[in-house]
């Protein structure tokens, strides 16, 4: 049995084991990790505590997939629910869907009896205060996010307060001792996206995708990049024709430079094989740069660094 995920899935590790060594399910271990992730108030990328959209609204993203049956679930542009993973759990096992939107989402979400919360945290509201509703430079959402990378004021805050960069997420990948494989993505998409953005996270071959015969892959970055790639399934597909993990995830990332992009970008994912075999891959050397793992065996979860697969960048001006 095995966990892997990027760095901020830590603080759900300790649970997702004991899920696992239990006897519990991949899917019960994802979907616990992630709950932990979603409800970090320190994480400003997930869940509570996210960073707002550009009028300060909390837009979460996320799906789960089931690598047994390939099922899968997914909701976008969630506003006060704090646990989207859960919500597309739900659609996975009780709607004949795979994805539902805003209003939908948030409405099954309440049948499904879940409690409503304000995910604007104090602090995520002081830093969107301070970066972007006082500041009228901020004309159009391109020039807003080539400032939002480009702009050290804002590179020195992201610093300051870890994750919070543009884009966050968090992935998690659970082998189970029955076999199965499951993966998980949530996130809250951009700081300061347009509103009704929606990433890679919840888009099934783009952020995240999963299968027993193969392998599975999550992404977190510049979901745009994933999104137009199909980047989690191009490694399972990899896999699928023959290639080792390793291989497919290098070749996964590779494909990326063939995208022209707008702005500066930056992507990584997570992958393991039906063996339990994992690998961290990213473009950038210093941000994301590890990825966390844990088997039934160790005590507690070790960090790995990513291997670098830089892109070329083609920036569009
Ligand atoms: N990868 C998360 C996002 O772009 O929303």
């Amino acid at each position: 049995m095995l966990l892997i995920g990027s760095g901020n899935a830590e603080v759900g590790f300790a649970e997702g084991m004991e899920i696992l060594r239990r006897g519990g399910s991949a899917l019960d271990a994802v979907e616990a990790v992630i709950h932990h992730v979603e409800s970090n108030p320190e994480d400003h990328s997930v869940g509570y505590g996210g960073l707002p959209n550009i009028l300060g609204e909390v837009e979460l993203d996320a799906s789960i997939m089931d690598g047994k049956t390939l099922a899968a679930g997914a909701v976008c542009a969630v506003h006060n629910y704090e646990h989207p993973i859960s919500i597309a759990r739900g659609v996975m096992e009780r709607l004949p869907h795979v994805m539902l939107a805003g209003r939908g989402a948030e409405r099954f979400a309440r049948e499904l009896g879940m409690k409503k919360r304000n995910l604007l945290s104090d602090e995520a509201r002081a830093i969107y205060k301070a970066k972007i509703s006082d500041s009228q430079r901020y004309d159009t959402m391109r020039e807003l996010v080539m400032r939002a990378t480009n702009d050290p004021e804002i590179a020195a805050t992201a610093e300051e307060y870890g994750d919070e960069t543009p884009h966050g997420t968090t992935n998690v990948i659970a082998l189970d001792g029955a076999g199965n494989l499951a993966s998980g993505v949530s996130t809250s998409g951009w700081a300061w996206k347009y509103p009704g953005r929606v990433g890679d996270s919840p888009i099934i071959g783009a952020g995240n995708y999963c299968d027993n015969r193969y392998g599975a892959c999550a992404c977190t970055g510049y979901g745009e990049m994933a999104m137009r790639s199909s980047t989690a399934h191009s490694v399972v597909l990899y896999m699928k024709m023959g290639m080792g993990l390793r291989q497919a995830a290098r070749q996964a990332m590779k494909d990326l430079r063939a995208l022209a992009v707008p702005f500066p970008p930056g992507m990584n994912l997570v992958a393991m094989d039906r063996l339990g075999h994992h690998v961290g891959f990213t473009t950038e050397t210093d941000r994301w740069a590890d990825y966390v793992y844990q088997t039934g065996n160790m005590q507690a979860p070790k960090r790995k660094k990513r291997t670098v697969v830089p892109l070329e960048r083609r920036i569009i001006t």
